[in-house]
């Protein structure tokens, strides 16, 4: 494949990307870690800047394209929504305090290399699928690569990382069970971000997908059709079910994480309806990944999340910290996948 494909591309969700090109991203991935193991110099996007916009709050995603820029040769700028004239989209605006995304995007564009964004959730009054038209219109108006930090649909760079370490865990994406299990938490407000580009990365790589969540937490059904026809087409499979131990049987990778339910969403795709959302959560106290659902899943298995955890609720400190846990390599994951995307797509 010609790596020229990805200069100038966005970076928004992996269903822009192709199997095959997911698998070049990888294999650039596996190539700066080993070359930062070594102490190799890989200063591929000296002088370039990457602008960092968050409208929520971060460790892993804003320290590792942060490090990864520096690693690099190049510099990440760290921008607060709040310290800047906060970007609005037409018909949002409010004089002197917001400015129009159109602007500010063409603005940052004549600056720098690349323009990435996080936003989801509260700073777009959970109205499921805005926060993630706020980084396409971004997109539409610059000129340099868009990429996506985490909106509320999806969250490509995290995704990029759990293939990462499934790749370095299983060493194969063929006849990996992987199950994607929704997990309780105290708090309900938690967007399906990670969970569809968990399915989404998982489906397109042709491995045996399971979906597990108590009936009521579904994921959006244009995420759920994408992974059964890209399952399909990659000679995987992919299933649902509403049992969280069903779903943990014989399973190789176990990333149980909480996400909030259709009844928190506004409209057009939710009711806003947060009691309800908490009764399904409160219904559902059981659905913790402590040792014995861990036994209910292949004894080679994996446990994965996306941190940052709650501890004594979607898992026991005894798994997350025990041997088959591989959150924190999936965590250092970020740093090389990312660097991968960033070398390909802003050069
Ligand atoms: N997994 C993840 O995106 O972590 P942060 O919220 O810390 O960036």
């Amino acid at each position: 494949m010609k790596t020229e494909t990805f200069r100038g591309r966005d970076f928004l969700t992996l269903l822009d990307y192709t199997k095959e090109e997911v698998e070049t991203i990888l294999d650039v991935a596996f190539e700066l870690k080993r070359k930062r193991a070594l102490g190799e110099k890989h200063h591929l996007l000296e002088d370039k800047t990457l602008f960092m916009i968050f409208y929520n709050q971060s460790l892993r995603t804003r320290n590792s394209f942060e490090a990864g820029m520096t690693q690099m040769g190049g510099h990440a700028h760290f921008l607060d929504p709040s310290k800047i004239y906060k970007p609005a989209r037409k018909g949002h605006e409010v004089a002197y305090s917001t400015e129009r995304i159109s602007d500010v995007s063409r603005t940052l564009a004549r600056m720098g290399e690349a323009i990435a964004i996080r936003c989801y959730g509260d700073p777009v009054d959970w109205e499921y699928g805005e926060a993630h038209e706020i980084i396409k219109d971004f997109a539409k108006w610059s000129h340099i690569p868009v990429i996506n930090m985490e909106c509320d649909k999806y969250h490509p760079c995290q995704a990029m990382a759990d293939l990462m370490t499934v790749k370095e865990k299983m060493g194969t994406f063929k006849g990996t069970k992987f199950t994607m299990s929704w997990a309780y938490s105290p708090s309900v407000h938690k967007p399906r971000a990670v969970p569809q580009s968990a399915i989404i990365a998982a489906a397109k790589m042709g491995m045996e997908v399971t979906l597990a969540h108590p009936k009521g937490m579904d994921l959006d059904p244009e995420v759920l059709g994408a992974c059964e026809q890209m399952s399909g087409d990659a000679g995987g499979s992919f299933r649902v079910t509403n049992d969280f131990e069903d779903g943990l049987k014989g399973a190789h990778v176990v990333y149980p994480k909480a996400w909030c339910a259709t009844p928190l969403f506004m409209e057009p795709v939710g009711q806003s309806d947060p009691k309800k959302t908490q009764e399904i959560f409160d219904g559902h106290k059981d659905w913790i990944c402590d040792k014995e659902h861990m036994e209910m899943a292949d004894k080679q298995a994996i446990y994965m999340h996306c941190l940052p955890a709650d501890r004594g609720f979607e898992v026991t400190d005894e798994v997350l910290d025990g041997p088959q846990s591989a959150a924190f390599d999936e965590a250092e994951n970020r740093l090389h996948a990312q660097k991968a995307v960033m070398s390909l797509i802003m050069k």
